[in-house]
């Protein structure tokens, strides 16, 4: 299998002088494409941090990382929006969808900014909402729609355009248990059919069983699990 994520020796320190925090103190990583991984860990942990790094939007402050047989640390900031767009889609704990955009506009509007036309976009739009099962809440606006809907609408925004690489911040935490573990079935579910990598930031143990493997971190390192 080839390697989709390739983190090695990774820090991040926030701040200079006195009021230096490293929040991540030398991280090793790797995921395989394909793979779904869930990484777990204690509020504080350096988590975020980490997704934000793999994700285009924040720089390392040392150590190497690459996507996809590309490094990205040592790039200048401006590569970064055409790093996301090309490699990257997003899930949130919040789901972030545009409140005055319908289901299938929030959707569209992504594939858009992938390069797809109009029509093209407005029809995969819809196509993904049927797949995650809301054919029929299309024109509704996030106002309208459920938790687990609106989850649902942002796990189809994530995979427009098929980035390989679904990153998703904690994305059941504002869910009930049924509904998160729906959420995280459909996105399991659309990424092996389509064959997304996706690393899942959760501290929802009611959902780990949907994990390739499960990985830990704590005080801004990875750590092995006790079992
Ligand atoms: N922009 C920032 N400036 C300063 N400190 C930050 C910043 N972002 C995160 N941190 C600190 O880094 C640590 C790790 O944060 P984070 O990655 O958000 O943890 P987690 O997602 O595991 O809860 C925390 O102590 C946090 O306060
Ligand atoms: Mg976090």
């Amino acid at each position: 299998m080839s390697q989709a994520i390739l983190a090695k020796s990774v820090t991040k320190t926030f701040g200079t002088g006195p009021l230096a925090f490293q929040a991540l103190k030398g991280v090793d990583f790797h995921m395989h494409e394909g793979e779904l991984v869930m990484l777990a860990g204690p509020s504080g942990s350096g988590k975020t941090t980490l997704l934000s790094i793999l994700g285009c939007v924040l720089g390392a402050t040392s150590g190497k990382v690459t996507l996809f047989g590309e490094e990205i640390t040592g790039l200048p900031e401006s590569a970064m929006p055409k790093l996301r767009l090309s490699y990257i889609g997003f899930v949130f704990q919040g789901h972030n969808l545009i409140s005055s955009l319908t289901a299938e506009e929030n959707v569209s509007f992504q594939l858009q900014l992938r390069g797809f036309g109009l029509k093209e976009s407005r029809n995969e739009a819809l196509r993904l909402l049927e797949r995650v099962g809301l054919g029929d809440k299309a024109e509704r606006k996030p106002e309208e729609l459920s938790g687990g809907q609106r989850q649902r609408v942002a796990i189809a925004r994530a995979v427009a355009g098929a980035p390989p690489l679904i990153l998703a911040d904690e994305p059941t935490a504002s869910l009930d248990a049924k509904s998160g573990l729906s959420v995280t079935e459909m996105l399991r579910e659309l990424a092996k059919e389509r064959g997304h990598t996706v690393l899942v930031v959760t501290h929802d143990s009611r959902i780990f069983h949907l994990a390739d493997r499960l990985v830990h971190m704590e005080d801004g390192q990875f750590v092995e699990m006790s079992s």
